[in-house]
């Protein structure tokens, strides 16, 4: 099936939202999809480094020490993406010419993007632009356009210019607390360097004084001049033939770069040798292999289907080798949430790395511990004693959330990388991992959520914290934080006994013994968690049920995300959840008495907005594993769709990367209804009608494992293997296929 998402959309707004969709990302650099030609003289185009990041001071009016004083906005770094075109003087553009075709596409199966453009200008002439651009998965630090020029009419003169420059300031804008793009500049140029057709740019940060080299060079020799943004390289064309120009720019930070310069050289002079063709068939391999190992099909539902394969596409574009690093909310695609990483690393993207590239998820894992140190001041900073305190919001690894009612006080937060941790395990059985690391962030997230609760007429509470659903906050005994908590605590007591021996070491080093352990275990063991026997349902904290309701579908649908329309007090006061709180906890957990789960479901249903994009694949999920399997198909038609068609409105501040694992969580755990029980893997299979046939490819214990599934379940495996069909378990020795909606069927029954 090909691989292939087109656009054809000119009007200007939709312009902003196809960047995002468009941009191209490797995990360290992200582009945007801007037009190298410019919209207009001082369009915003964006290009985001890893880690790369200003320092800014935040003010409150009611300060305190143990606030974060100093925030961190991801960089706007030096564009490379311009290659300007003047006709007479005038830029061939949006502003001075009408846009008379556009045809973008992202090709998936070979990792770029092309546009096709035709300008029409003032005098007449018809100007055909054509563009490729790539952004290498193998060679990380490098960006590559190609741009072809001809016109029927036209074959007079041109001017190109091609810049490597300070980016343009980003245009005033309304109120969005969800992306704070600085109107002041946060680059300054240190030095620009000229080595024959070699130019680098020198860069560092205003605040946090952080230095990065970007380079370009081109396959035909530019005149280069300096301006007070960067460097120009000039051509004079004529349009008597075809004209084409092959711009490549290489980015090195320092922090990852010690010898940012020389390698930026090195790897510009490579890439002029090997040219573009040898990218593009790099990338080509590179996705070779990964669409063989992640065959996802959807058959009979073009749009779903494409969305998937987008959205897996762009969440394993995000793919870090380096501990330093993690994944921002919107990957690189865009600024929003100022480039910072949350625990939408761990619920929702890491599963997916689990599954199909281990080595990221221990990356992405181990950037967790490599902030230990600044993990535990956040601890301390937060009046704890003892433990680490997984940062809420972070691009280093220090606290950055200036608002904790919806930051700091979610301390799920600990529970969600423990989770993570033993979820890696399981899926991998990387038992060297939870020796050296798994064990010892298990204990330290867990230390500090047991120095933060306190015992109470024989329970274990946990107060004043936030749950995942932020329109809910400093509340007690949230049911997501309390649950995650206990199965943290027990899966780290059953690991200390189990393996004891293996962590002597660890055990020495962090001062553990029986006694502290017996704590953890005895704390899960008495944890509150709120339920009402009247209702029948799990309550998310103990004081929800006391508010008053909410009947948000009489608001008006423009106060919608609440949060930037009403006072946080407004919204606290009402039962009104922004995203899945307690039913998130209910199936990261599998809770298994269906009744409850099923009246749970009802209950919170009409509260919940969904106005995170990191609900509703929780509610497609849960609809699916209750048998709503129409309500299960509309969320997961609604999380397709979500950057697709831009229905959350911010697109443009880049894709909504949670969202994406979301969907691939939505396949895997909610219709195909895969879950790790002990040491086997089950599937609960359903199949909405809206979808013909699905296929799916898992690699578990280094089997391959193919899934068929439509009116029955068909599994391929090239090793024998055992799982469970709902209740069933079967030994698979190379195919198997049966009926699955009979055990549906009487599983619903239930
Ligand atoms: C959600 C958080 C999420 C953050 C970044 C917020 O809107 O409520 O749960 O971590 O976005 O995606």
């Amino acid at each position: 099936m090909k691989k292939l998402i087109r656009f054809n959309r000119i009007d200007t707004p939709e312009l902003l939202v196809d960047e995002s969709i468009f941009a191209l990302q490797n995990g360290l650099i992200g582009v945007r999809g801007n037009f190298s030609e410019g919209y207009n003289e001082s369009d915003y185009k964006q290009t985001l480094i890893n880690g790369f990041y200003n320092f800014y001071d935040y003010k409150y009016e009611e300060n305190s020490p143990a606030f974060p004083q100093v925030g961190q906005r991801i960089v706007n770094v030096i564009d490379g993406q311009s290659i300007e075109i003047y006709l007479e003087n005038k830029a061939i553009n949006l502003e001075n010419c009408k846009l008379t075709k556009l045809e973008r596409e992202y090709d998936l199966s070979k990792g770029y993007t092309t546009r096709k453009a035709e300008y029409l200008t003032k005098q007449g002439y018809l100007i055909h632009i054509y563009e490729e651009k790539l952004v290498s998965f193998i060679q990380k630090e490098l960006l590559i356009i190609k741009l072809k020029i001809s016109s029927p009419n036209y074959k007079g003169k041109l001017k190109i210019v091609s810049s490597l420059q300070l980016p343009n300031k980003a245009l005033a804008k309304e109120f969005d607390s969800r992306i704070n793009i600085p109107s002041s500049d946060q680059l300054t140029i240190q030095e620009k360097y000229f080595n024959k057709d070699l130019v680098v740019l020198l860069t560092e940060t205003t605040s946090s004084k952080l230095v990065l080299s970007a380079g370009m060079i081109h396959n035909i020799p530019m005149d280069y001049s300096t301006s007070s943004k960067g460097i120009n390289g000039t051509l004079e064309i004529s349009l008597e033939n075809d004209f084409e120009i092959n711009k490549f720019v290489v980015y090195t930070p320092q922090s990852l770069y010690p010898r940012y310069l020389e390698d930026n050289l090195r790897i510009l002079d490579e890439a002029i040798n090997k040219g573009f063709e040898h990218y593009k068939l790099e990338q080509l391999n590179y996705l070779n292999d990964f669409w063989k190992h992640q065959n996802i099909e959807i058959i009979g539902n073009k749009m779903l289907h494409e969305s998937i394969i987008y959205n897996i596409y762009q969440l394993n574009s995000c793919a870090v080798d380096n501990t330093e690093l993690s994944i921002p909310a919107k990957g690189l695609t865009g600024e929003g949430y100022e480039g910072h990483y949350f625990w939408d690393t761990e619920i929702y993207m890491i599963p997916f790395f689990a599954i199909t590239k281990p080595e990221t998820a221990k990356t992405l894992l181990l950037n967790r511990y490599h902030h230990f140190d600044k993990a535990r001041k956040v601890a301390k900073d937060q009046g704890a004693t003892k433990g680490v305190k997984i940062p809420w919001r972070t691009i280093n690894g220090s606290e950055l959330s200036p608002y904790y009612p919806a930051g700091s006080a979610q301390y799920h937060i600990n529970s969600d990388v423990a989770y993570s941790v033993i979820k890696y395990f399981q899926f991998t059985k990387d038992f060297d991992f939870m020796i050296d690391y798994g064990f010892e962030m298990l204990l330290e997230t867990a230390r500090f959520l047991y120095d933060v609760g306190n015992y109470h007429a024989g329970k274990f509470h946990i107060n004043n914290v936030t749950g995942p659903d932020e329109y809910t906050a400093i509340v007690n005994d949230n049911y997501y934080t309390n649950s995650m908590a206990k199965y943290h605590f027990e899966v780290l007591g059953d690991f200390y006994y189990k393996y004891k021996k293996k962590l002597n070491l660890a055990i020495t080093l962090l001062m553990v013994d029986d006694q502290e352990i017996e704590e953890l275990i005895k704390a899960a063991r008495l944890m509150e968690l709120p339920f009402s026997k009247e209702l029948n349902v799990i309550l998310q904290d103990d004081s929800f049920i006391q508010k008053k309701a909410l009947d948000f579908n009489k608001l008006p649908i423009d106060t919608f995300p609440l949060i930037l329309h009403y006072h946080p007090l407004f919204i606290y006061k009402h039962q009104v959840l922004k995203q899945a709180d307690a039913l998130l906890s209910m199936f990261l957990l599998d809770y298994d008495d269906l009744e409850v789960f099923n009246q749970s479901f009802d209950y919170y249903l009409p509260k919940t907005t969904h106005d995170s994009s990191l609900s509703k694949c929780i509610h497609a999920i849960v609809a699916f594993r209750l048998g709503k399997v129409d309500l299960g198909y509309e969320y997961l038609e609604d999380i397709a769709k979500i950057d697709m068609e831009n229905t959350h409105h911010n697109t443009n501040h880049g894709i909504h990367i949670a969202n994406s694992g979301g969907i691939y969580l939505t396949i895997l755990y909610g219709i195909l209804g895969f879950r790790i029980k002990d040491e086997n893997i089950v599937f609960r299979p359903v199949l909405p009608k809206e979808i013909e046939s699905l296929k799916f490819k898992l690699f578990y214990k280094n089997t391959e494992i193919n899934i068929y599934l439509n009116s029955e379940i068909e599994f391929r495996v090239d090793k024998p293997i055992e799982l469970g069909i709902y209740s069933k378990n079967i030994l698979i020795e190379d195919t198997y296929s049966c009926d699955y909606r009979k055990n549906y069927k009487t599983k619903l029954k239930k």
